[in-house]
């Protein structure tokens, strides 16, 4: 990456004391035609022997004690205090704001003013983006409004858009007042010490995938880490008792990126099946699944060391020696949680072949509603077997109209198989499908590495739109090893996509590989034959109570019915219901009690909020319409 903004270093030697006495946040502005603000950050060497690896250069420019004594000589100490960092995590004094207390929305007197604003933008050297909603164009409250350019967004929107064309109220509902395009570790501290210090809200922003809204927030500050875009690759790395290939990559490398890379260097990395997930943020840090799950566990097994802005400001390197808890609760534990992770480490492989098979059956002449749904049986009867060895399924099973369904396999993904193992893994089942008189067609082929097999193999999805919410269950080998218990899971989905909800699944299995550091990934996910999903949606113009009832009725009846098959078990945190009942035992099992004190001690203001997060219960947003939705204000229980 090039660093050839004001953010240089060069530029701090030009920036020359000024006798500014500001002594109030909004007289900021004022100080600051006066002075030349610097943009706040020092370089730092790029050696790190605690993660024995260098940082990038990105995370060479930080945000230091010595860094704030000049910010404060420039804009005088109470202006400055806003970018000050926090007290140490540890302090006893430090506790969780008092019931009732808020962050604030920008309609809010103590709101920063736009003055402070500017002084902040000129910290970060120029990377602060003020949110315009898409289609402001279309709004006459807007400044933006312009009817050619609302032309051009209305032709380009795929989604449903009810008050585009009305030109109706536009607001930003749910989404950052802010962002900071961070491209250094600096502007990454200096966001975090800015939210903490002004009482805003603040969000971690990778990709924006997250099903739940957790990388959303009205009135809040985001971090926008999608920039941050560096790769290293170590050939020889050591870590602990770690010797072996890994790749560093910055928060902002998404699955495409790392497994074309690692594909060009011959070895294979550990991401989503997702072609755009943000592999270093949410995904890594809610656990991920991935093809390689079955043979290699989940992808937060495969991280060695982090780099992090805590809650304080303070930029930290994370690994097994340096701080076991946090180490801990990273891999696993949920993004936007204990800090602002800027690069990770992770273990990758040697180069792998694989065999892709995408097949479908349906419903038809010759296969009644009975039988197809006994071919169906037949293959989750094959679940642990598959998943032993070491492969991974992604499949749909959907009703496609009156007693019509239909079975699509896309892809079965047989990492290390050749098509002949491919076919020898199949065949009981095939046999059986056979047998039914089912008709199926594999196309089968035979990749010879990693990344060409999964570019061939899954599908480019969408998920996230307005008109429909998902709920998802890691289902437990023992119900498809128990006879009873198969029985009546099988029963609980025939039930759910005849019911009309399209289940999405994955046969896979994730267990934490042996001699791997143990980690604050769902328990669930150890213990799983499959990963469920389904859905519901509604139209466009349904009224807020419709949709509610409909989500209550989806999260308590439908999703209900696959709970009360292994009501031990959990949901995975990051393709999961935003309503899950008791989501602490569901998406973080045993684990919640010691997440949650590593929460306080980490984050004992409370910073970080992402809905569903560890120690979200302690936090409220009002929202405007009664659904589940980060459209209002954030106040503390
Ligand atoms: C099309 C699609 C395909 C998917 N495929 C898979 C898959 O194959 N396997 C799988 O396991 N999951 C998959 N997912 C789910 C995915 O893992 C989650 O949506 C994940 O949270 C995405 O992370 P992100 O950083 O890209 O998204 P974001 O929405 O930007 O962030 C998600 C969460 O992580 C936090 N976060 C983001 N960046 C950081 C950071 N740098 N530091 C700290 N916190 C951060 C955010 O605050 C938020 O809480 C898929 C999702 C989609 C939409
Ligand atoms: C913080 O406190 C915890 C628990 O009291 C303790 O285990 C840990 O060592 C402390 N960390 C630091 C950096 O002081
Ligand atoms: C309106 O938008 C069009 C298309 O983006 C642009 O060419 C034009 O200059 C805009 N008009 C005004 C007045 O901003
Ligand atoms: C964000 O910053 C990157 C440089 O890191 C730049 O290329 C990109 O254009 C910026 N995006 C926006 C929307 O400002
Ligand atoms: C159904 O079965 C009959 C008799 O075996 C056969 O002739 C016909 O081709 C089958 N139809 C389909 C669609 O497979
Ligand atoms: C792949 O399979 C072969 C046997 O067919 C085995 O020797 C090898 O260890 C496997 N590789 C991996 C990475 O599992
Ligand atoms: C089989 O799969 C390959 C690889 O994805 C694809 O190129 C080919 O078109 C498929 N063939 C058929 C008949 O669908
Ligand atoms: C499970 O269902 C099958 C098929 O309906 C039946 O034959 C079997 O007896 C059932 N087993 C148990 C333990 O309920
Ligand atoms: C390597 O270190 C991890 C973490 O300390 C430990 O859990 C694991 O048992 C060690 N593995 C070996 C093979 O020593
Ligand atoms: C929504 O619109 C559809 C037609 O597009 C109509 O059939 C339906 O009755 C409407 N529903 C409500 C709740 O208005």
């Amino acid at each position: 990456m090039t660093l050839s903004t004001p953010l240089a270093v060069a530029l701090l030697a030009l920036w020359t004391a000024s006798p500014a006495t500001a002594t109030a946040v909004s007289a900021a502005a004022s100080a600051s035609a006066s002075v030349t603000i610097p943009v706040a950050a020092t370089a730092v060497a790029a050696t790190n022997p605690i993660a024995n690896a260098p940082f990038f250069p990105s995370e060479t420019l930080q945000l230091t004690d010595g860094v704030l004594a000049r910010v404060q000589a420039a804009l005088g100490s109470e202006a400055a205090a806003l970018f000050d960092f926090g007290s140490s995590t540890n302090a006893s004094s430090l506790s969780l704001p008092r019931p009732g207390t808020c962050k604030l929305l920008p309609d809010d007197a103590a709101w920063p003013a736009p003055s402070t604003w500017s002084v902040f933008d000129q910290l970060l050297g120029g990377a602060l983006i003020k949110t315009v909603p898409l289609a402001a164009s279309c709004s006459p409250s807007w400044p933006q409004y312009n009817q050619t350019a609302c032309d051009a967004v209305s032709d380009e929107w795929t989604l449903p858009a009810p008050d585009l064309a009305s030109g109706s109220s536009c607001t930003l509902g749910g989404y950052s007042s802010y962002a900071v395009n961070v491209s250094t570790v600096a502007q990454v501290q200096l966001a975090v010490n800015f939210a903490r210090n002004a009482g805003l809200r603040l969000v971690a922003k990778n990709t924006g995938h997250d099903f739940n809204g957790k990388s959303t927030g009205a009135g809040a500050l985001g971090v926008w880490t999608h920039h941050l875009k560096e790769l290293a690759y170590y050939e020889h790395y050591r870590l602990g008792n770690y010797s072996g290939p890994a790749v560093k990559m910055g928060a902002g490398i998404q699955a495409f990126e790392i497994y074309e890379k690692a594909n060009a260097l011959g070895v294979t990395a550990v991401g989503g099946e997702g072609k755009t997930v943000g592999v270093a943020g949410g995904y890594v840090l809610g656990g991920g699944h991935s093809p390689l799950s079955s043979r290699y566990g989940l992808a937060a097994d495969q991280v060695l060391a982090l780099e992090v802005v805590l809650a304080d400001g303070r930029f930290v390197t994370v690994t097994e020696q340096s701080d076991p808890d946090l180490f801990w609760a990273l891999r696993g534990g949920g993004g936007g949680t204990y800090g602002i992770v800027t690069s990770l480490i992770s273990r990758v492989y040697p180069k792998l072949p694989v065999t892709v098979s995408t097949f479908s059956f349906t419903t038809g002449a010759n296969v009644s509603v009975d039988t197809f749904w006994a071919g169906v049986r037949a293959y989750m009867q094959r679940f642990p077997v598959n998943a032993d060895a070491g492969t991974y399924a992604y499949f749909w099973v959907m009703s496609t109209g009156p007693d019509a369904f239909e079975f699509l396999m896309n892809p079965f993904f047989a990492v290390n198989h050749t098509v002949a193992e491919f076919d020898a893994l199949m065949r009981p089942w095939f046999a059986e499908l056979d047998q039914l008189g089912i008709g199926y067609q594999p196309n089968t082929t035979y990749y010879d590495n990693f990344y060409a097999a999964w570019d061939a193999g899954f599908p480019l999805e969408t998920v996230g739109t307005v008109t429909m919410m998902t709920g998802s269950r890691l289902f437990p080998r023992a119900n498809f090893e128990d006879a009873a218990r198969f029985n009546q899971t099988f029963a609980a989905l025939r039930a759910t996509v005849s019911a009309g909800y399209p289940l999405l699944a994955f046969n896979l299995k994730a267990d934490l590989p042996t001699g791997y550091a143990d980690n604050a990934a769902n328990p669930a996910f150890r213990q799983t034959l499959m990963h469920a999903i389904t859905s519901t949606s509604w139209t466009s113009n349904a009224s807020r109570p419709a949709i509610r009832q409909q989500m209550d009725h989806f999260t308590d009846v439908v999703l209900g019915e696959w709970r009360r098959t292994c009501p031990e078990a959990g949901a995975y945190m990051s393709e999961a219901d935003v309503l899950e009942p008791h989501f602490q035992q569901a998406f973080y099992g045993s684990n919640y009690p010691r997440l949650y004190a590593l929460k306080q001690r980490y984050d004992p203001t409370g910073l970080f909020f992402a809905p569903t997060g560890v120690s979200s219960e302690n936090w409220h947003v009002q929202s405007l319409d009664g659904l589940p939705d980060q459209n209002g204000r954030l106040c503390r229980v």
